[in-house]
């Protein structure tokens, strides 16, 4: 087969690990050739591509980012854009496709599927697990991990100087981050999406904390958290190109509103991109691989429309358009359960 291979979104450790094992899998097995599209649906409406082949991908295992470059946007974008996606297949004699991206890329994939016959496998990534249909993300492990880390280290300054540390991390519209690093991290209080938070009820935990000679205190903040309405004023963001409000800076109010009513030492930590770059995690690298193998497996079963995807550890095929127009939330249980045990 002549597979075409792209990347979309944002990027997120493993991107690489994935194509690695696609391209390796289709080589030695089937004696497959691949193209590697640069910056994602860009490079397929412009024709811009490069070969990519195992001697290509040796080394890349633990590479973060994505060797064949990422961006937001879809062919929708353009009148001709799923006809142009059509042409450039059919000139470069592709029978097979990988589209390795979040929420966005494998919703365009399915959409193409249906409406031009793209022959394509869908691979779910993103830091912010929130694809619906597959148990987990690859590239979310890494960056609970890295936030976790963050949350260590300012554990220690935090005490040392007797200081709040409210710290946000990424993950739009979904709190997974947060809660696992806010776990993993002994956060005091976790502020998530899916429970808009009581401003209130924040520096109720604190101060209890507090008045029982515990100091320092780290309040982990997704990026996309909301108080609850009439509670305190809500964030509003700008929109990026693509619609997307750019979230960023509910950890500044939640600050603000906690160094004004207790009077503590407050500070702000904004770990951003850091969660999204550098080398995947053990974990991760195995899942990747598991994925692309699977991936480059179903295009040889004649599947497509498909996401390769996890469910109780086994890998499985779901249809691409699971995918579309869903969000796949924090398990409340666990938040409920589990997270808020160690609140205060
Ligand atoms: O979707 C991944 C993600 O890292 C989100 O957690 C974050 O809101 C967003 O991308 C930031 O995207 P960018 O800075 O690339 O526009």
């Amino acid at each position: 087969m002549r597979i075409g291979i792209l990347t979309g979104g944002g990027d997120c450790p493993g991107l690489n690990a994935v194509i690695r094992a696609v391209v390796r899998k289709g080589s030695v097995d089937h004696g497959d050739e691949f193209v590697g599209f640069l910056d994602a649906w860009d490079g397929v409406r412009e024709k811009r591509f490069i070969e990519l082949t195992v001697g290509t991908m040796r080394g890349m295992l633990p590479k973060g980012g994505t060797i064949i470059g990422t961006r937001r946007g879809s062919p929708y974008d353009h009148a001709d854009g799923p006809q142009r996606v059509r042409e450039v297949c059919d000139e470069l004699g592709l029978d097979g496709f990988v589209v390795i991206g979040g929420n966005g890329s494998l919703s365009v994939a399915a959409k193409l599927h249906a409406e031009i016959g793209l022959p394509v496998v869908g691979v779910p990534k993103t830091i912010d697990n929130d694809v619906e249909g597959t148990d987990v993300c690859f590239g979310f492990h890494t960056a609970v991990q890295t936030a976790t880390d963050a949350i260590d280290r300012l554990h220690t300054t935090a005490e040392s100087h007797d200081r709040v540390i409210v710290v946000e991390v990424m993950g739009r519209d979904t709190g997974w981050i947060a809660t696992y690093a806010g776990i993993a991290g002994g956060a005091t209080a976790i502020l998530i999406p899916e429970r808009p938070f009581d401003i209130d009820a924040v520096i109720e935990v604190v101060t209890r904390r507090h008045s029982r000679g515990r100091y320092a205190s780290i309040v982990v903040v997704a990026e996309g958290a909301m108080p609850l309405e009439g509670t305190m004023p809500a964030p509003t963001y700008s929109l990026d190109p693509f619609g997307r409000p750019r979230l960023g800076g509910i950890s500044s109010a939640v600050a603000e509103a906690l160094a004004e009513r207790t009077g503590f030492d407050t500070r702000v930590v904004q770990i951003g991109h850091v969660q999204r770059g550098g080398t995947p995690s053990a974990f991760d690298r195995v899942l990747c691989t598991r994925l692309g193998v699977a991936a480059t497996e179903a295009l040889h079963d004649g599947v497509t429309g498909q996401m390769v995807a996890v469910r109780n550890d086994q890998i499985v095929r779901t249809p691409l358009t699971g995918v579309i127009g869903k969000t796949r939330f924090v398990d409340l249980s666990i938040y409920d359960n589990v997270a808020s045990v160690f609140f205060g």
